[in-house]
């Protein structure tokens, strides 16, 4: 038997429930913002991942899908939706439309991690990216929105916020931290391989010596340049204004190169060692990094899966109609009142002859409202036998009425 390849899973009815359970009401909230679908492949050129997300990152470094394809084409499925959404962004020339755009997406993404609770190497986003406003308050909006989301969803969470600086600030930070990190001994190897090509990305450490050592360390929350600390106050004052609760976490780095500014994730203690549900921020470089105009811009991607593990879809009222025969004569007659039926209602049909109790079961089954049969007496009089499950009454319908 060929089995789904580790780290990817199929998911079915009606555990798929959910997900459209999910899709539908978080799309409503987006759409409240402003927000508009769109797509882009999920096949991309490898350069694309490098340039945006960074070759430092574990990402990029060693978790991607990548190959050759039939062209001799360096291509890769995407590990996250970010750098796609730009490339389209630039390619269509929206960087030259000005104003805000906001956008959303959601599908699969693929990162060749080691499979765990949480971590799949297909999982799926949900993201939201806002192009165009530099203004903190835009910040704010987008935090205020996926709170909205995950408080929909009766998600428990911790919000925390970070400054990752601007090429202003950042550059000599990381010349302060490098020193540091030259003076002091006993760092893990990851630590060094950090040193040498991103230097910040040691405040993501999960070795404990490591988190120890770094105690005494510059941090960037107290290196920022004036405008990014005035940005960064702008924002927490909305988010306070806004009743916003969070955690200042100065080692929050994010796992991907393109962020500049503000910098966020929303982790759940219901979801285990995995536990950020959704992270993102301001990626004010990137479009022009990608070959667009400057142009700034700040987003989010929830993982759907670790979201989904943490909620359960309301019970869906009985609805419908199941349609069932009692004969085999009245098969046709049954058929066409189905799809007429069907002009108006959600319609189940089932072409198997049954008896009245065995179509009332699977018409129960089903969570139809109404069970409506025909048999040979029906057919006689050209009536329909309906009873609704609900009201426990019956009555007969005239067919073709
Ligand atoms: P990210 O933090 O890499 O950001 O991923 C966002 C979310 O995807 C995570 O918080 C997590 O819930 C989920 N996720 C990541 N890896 C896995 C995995 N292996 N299995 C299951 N779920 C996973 C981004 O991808 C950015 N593109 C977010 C963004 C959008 N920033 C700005 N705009």
């Amino acid at each position: 038997m060929i089995r789904a390849l580790k780290g990817m899973k199929d998911t079915l009815y009606p555990e798929n429930k959910k997900f459209e359970y999910f899709i539908k009401n978080t799309t409503d909230i987006v759409k409240k913002y402003g927000f508009e679908f769109i797509q882009t492949p999920i096949l991309e050129e490898t350069a694309l991942f490098k340039r945006s997300v960074g070759e430092s990152s574990d990402i990029v470094g060693k978790e991607m899908y990548q190959f050759i394809d039939k062209g001799k084409n360096d291509v890769c499925l995407r590990p996250e939706g970010t750098a796609g959404i730009v490339r389209s962004f630039v390619e269509a020339k929206m960087d030259r439309q000005g104003g805000i755009q906001r956008y959303f997406y959601y599908g699969p993404m693929f990162r060749y991690e080691r499979p765990q609770k949480g971590r799949f190497r297909q999982f799926h986003q949900f993201g939201c990216e806002s192009f165009g406003e530099s203004n903190p308050l835009e910040d704010a909006n987008i935090i205020l929105m996926l709170k909205e989301i995950l408080d929909f969803f009766s998600i428990n969470y911790t919000l925390e916020l970070n400054s990752l600086g601007c090429p202003t600030c950042l550059p000599p930070f990381r010349e302060k931290l490098v020193s540091f990190l030259d003076e002091t001994e006993g760092f893990c190897d990851d630590c060094l391989r950090r040193k040498e090509s991103n230097p910040i990305r040691v405040f993501d450490c999960k070795n404990p010596h490591c988190q120890e050592l770094l105690k005494p360390s510059p941090r960037l929350n107290t290196s920022l340049c004036a405008e990014c600390q005035s940005d960064f106050d702008t924002l927490l004052k909305a988010l306070d204004a806004n009743k916003v609760n969070y955690t200042l976490n100065p080692n929050l780095v994010r796992g991907l190169d393109y962020y500049s500014k503000t910098a966020f994730e929303f982790v759940s203690t219901d979801l285990g060692a995995q536990n950020a549900v959704a992270g993102g921020g301001r990626y004010d470089k990137l479009v022009e990094f990608l070959d667009g105009r400057p142009t700034p811009a700040i987003g989010f991607a929830i993982g759907i899966e670790r979201l989904l593990d943490m909620i359960e879809v309301p019970e869906v009222s009985r609805g419908g109609y199941y349609f069932g025969a009692l004969c085999q004569e009245a098969k046709e007659a049954l058929f066409a009142a189905a799809n007429k039926q069907r002009q108006n209602d959600k319609v189940i049909q089932n072409y198997e002859v049954k008896s009245l109790k065995a179509h009332l079961k699977a018409a129960d089954k089903a969570n139809a409202r109404y069970c409506a049969v025909i048999g040979e007496d029906e057919l006689a009089k050209k009536i329909l036998w309906v009873k609704d499950l609900v009201e426990k009454n019956e009555e007969m319908r005239e067919l073709g009425a």
